[in-house]
């Protein structure tokens, strides 16, 4: 993959990861587009990298994902890139409380209907070049869930799978299927101060984009890396040791 004449669009790139691999994209070579709900994040992001494009966009519902869909390719029809990175990170009380259900169905909404969604949106555009890719951020909660947070460890199960099924399908196609599966990284997930025990964002961002440059298809980054390549007892132990 060139990346020098890559157009890439990444969900959620205003903060955190996401932000952290546009900046390093566009130090690569690639025009880069974040898109995200927040305008003045997105100001604060295009102040600090002025290379990069916004767009400023809700992906929670379909209406907002067809709506980013259509401006995307409007504006920026050498699109061939697609990162979907976009998430949020409730903490809820597991069962039982009905009443909180619409955040848990935000969750899924955000986490795991629109990279499938936006996968499909694009995939027509991205089938069309001569090289492109789709790029899922999971995590290390696919492979082994923390309980106090069942619907975002299922979300990131999910898009795991969804993303295995979607590079078999596109196997024999110009479109490349990447998994990007983070440790715990020190950013503002579920709010200020929840992730200051996760790897450092620059650490992990460098890693990342040198796995990507590679050409490397799936990979994690210290304990995600080792729970992607754990066998089934490995896992159960992990599970054990982050639910006692
Ligand atoms: N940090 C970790 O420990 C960790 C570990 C494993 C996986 N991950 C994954 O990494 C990805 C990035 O998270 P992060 O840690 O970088 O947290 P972050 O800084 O909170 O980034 C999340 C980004 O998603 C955007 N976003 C959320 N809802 C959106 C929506 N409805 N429409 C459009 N954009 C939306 C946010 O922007 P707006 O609020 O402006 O919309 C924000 O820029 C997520 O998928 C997360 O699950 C993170």
């Amino acid at each position: 993959m060139n990346w020098k004449n890559a157009t890439i669009l990444i969900t959620g790139g205003a903060s955190g990861i996401g932000f952290a691999l546009a900046k390093r994209f566009v130090v690569a070579g690639s025009k880069v587009i974040v898109c995200g709900r927040r305008e003045e994040q997105l100001k604060v992001a295009k102040q600090e990298c002025p290379a990069l494009f916004t767009l400023q966009a809700d992906v929670s519902t379909a209406a907002g994902r067809i709506d980013l869909h259509q401006r995307a390719l409007a504006e920026f029809p050498s699109i061939n890139v697609l990162l979907n990175n976009a998430g949020i990170q409730n903490r809820l009380p597991p069962v039982a409380e009905p009443q909180l259900w619409e955040r848990h169905e935000q969750e899924i909404a955000i986490n795991l209907h629109a990279p499938m969604h936006l996968s499909m949106l694009f995939l027509p555009q991205l089938l069309a070049q001569k090289e492109s890719a789709i790029m899922n951020v999971t995590s290390g909660l696919a492979f082994a869930p923390i309980s106090f947070m069942p619907t975002y460890c299922a979300t990131k199960a999910a898009l795991h799978s969804f993303t295995l099924s979607l590079r078999h399908q596109l196997k024999n196609t110009t479109t490349k299927v990447i998994e990007i599966i983070p440790p715990a990284v020190n950013t503002d997930l579920g709010g200020k101060g929840l992730h200051t025990m996760g790897a450092p964002l620059d650490a992990f961002a460098d890693h990342a984009i040198a796995q990507i440059l590679k050409g490397e298809l799936e990979f994690g980054y210290e304990t995600s890396e080792t729970r992607r390549l754990a066998a089934h007892t490995a896992l159960d132990g992990f599970f054990q040791s982050m639910n006692r």
